[in-house]
């Protein structure tokens, strides 16, 4: 099958779609044929080696596809399905666990449901299983167009929460449209002076920023990071707990995501769709910060 196999570390021209050996699935894994994959910043992290990962490996993680073949209870051949592809997903075929992989409700396409897992499930998880949002409780999202944080935004709203979103200015009008009550352009303003008592701070961005985010947190209240480490001295400091969220797959969550999307509670915003042979393009934008929604691959 062709797949892009990372075998070196670097620019995004170390991304080579090569012919490589179909995986096989394990007990209990189903054999997926990827219709689409989508992109992560871990990906380029991996690629760049700022994070660590045994080469040569096939990037991605995101996947949905048509189940080829199953070693699985809960999945027949010929069922839609989408999560997590541990062994990697900008391939033709995956193979993934079935407590990592949910239906592909029909109402969503598959480059709809290949945008939700990694982004879907860390705002889920942020938001309600760190973050305990509550209904008519205030939520700030830093990086609110993000693969992530559009997704956030829209969650929150669904919860009840009151939402306010934080991105450079051409996004406004989209946060504002998927819902948040308001928006605070970070190239303009100081967030932490547009911004205070909020219930739960949400940081897709890391870097200088988080820092600068604890002081929008009531007493009492939380920021939930996901991009690096949390701020726990500053938190400390003002009564604020601090978190780190890493992702764990969860199939129940999911179905819970792709119902809202396939009731038009929520939606999946694609920034772009690329070969596999495009990859390397869609590397350097996602690279770039600034993507709005989600990058996908469609092998
Ligand atoms: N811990 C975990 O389990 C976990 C899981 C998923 C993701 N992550 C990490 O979380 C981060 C976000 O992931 P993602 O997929 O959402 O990334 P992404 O889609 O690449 O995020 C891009 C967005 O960030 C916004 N942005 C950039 N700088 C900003 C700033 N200073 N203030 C506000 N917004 C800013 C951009 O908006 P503008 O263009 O308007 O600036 C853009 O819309 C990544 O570092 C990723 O690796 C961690």
């Amino acid at each position: 099958m062709r797949a892009v196999l990372l075998s070196e570390t670097g620019g995004p021209e170390v991304l080579r779609v090569q012919d490589v050996a179909r995986p096989e699935p394990g007990d209990g894994e189903a054999l997926i044929r990827v219709r689409a994959a989508s992109i992560n910043p871990i990906d380029w992290k991996y690629r760049r080696g700022l994070s660590s990962k045994q080469l040569p490996a096939v990037l991605g993680n995101d996947i949905s596809g048509t189940v080829e073949q199953s070693q699985a209870d809960a999945f027949a051949e010929g069922e839609d399905v989408f999560g997590f592809a541990p062994r990697g997903g900008y391939a033709e075929f995956a193979t993934s666990p079935a407590p990592a992989i949910a239906c592909k409700p029909p109402g969503l396409t598959h480059e709809q449901a290949a945008a939700i897992p990694v982004a879907g499930l860390t705002a889920w998880q942020a938001l309600f299983d760190r973050g305990g949002l509550q209904r008519g409780q205030t939520l700030l999202v830093a990086g609110a167009a993000g693969g992530v944080g559009h997704l956030a935004v829209q969650l929150g709203k669904h919860a009840g929460a009151r939402v306010i979103g934080t991105g450079s200015a051409r996004n406004r009008e989209f946060v504002l449209a998927l819902g948040a009550d308001e928006y605070v352009d970070y190239t303009a303003q100081d967030v932490a002076e547009a911004v205070g008592d909020v219930d739960v701070a949400f940081d897709t961005v890391g870097g200088a920023t988080t820092a600068t985010l604890v002081p929008t947190v009531r007493e009492g209240g939380v920021i939930v990071v996901i991009a690096g480490a949390p701020p726990e001295e500053q938190a400390a400091e003002r009564g604020v707990r601090a978190e780190l969220l890493i992702m764990s797959p969860s199939a129940e969550q999911l179905a819970k995501i792709a119902e809202l999307v396939a009731a038009g509670e929520v939606r999946v915003e694609i920034a772009g769709t690329f070969s596999l042979s495009q990859v390397a393009a869609a590397h350097e934008l996602s690279e770039a910060g600034h993507t709005r929604g989600k990058l996908i691959l469609t092998p």
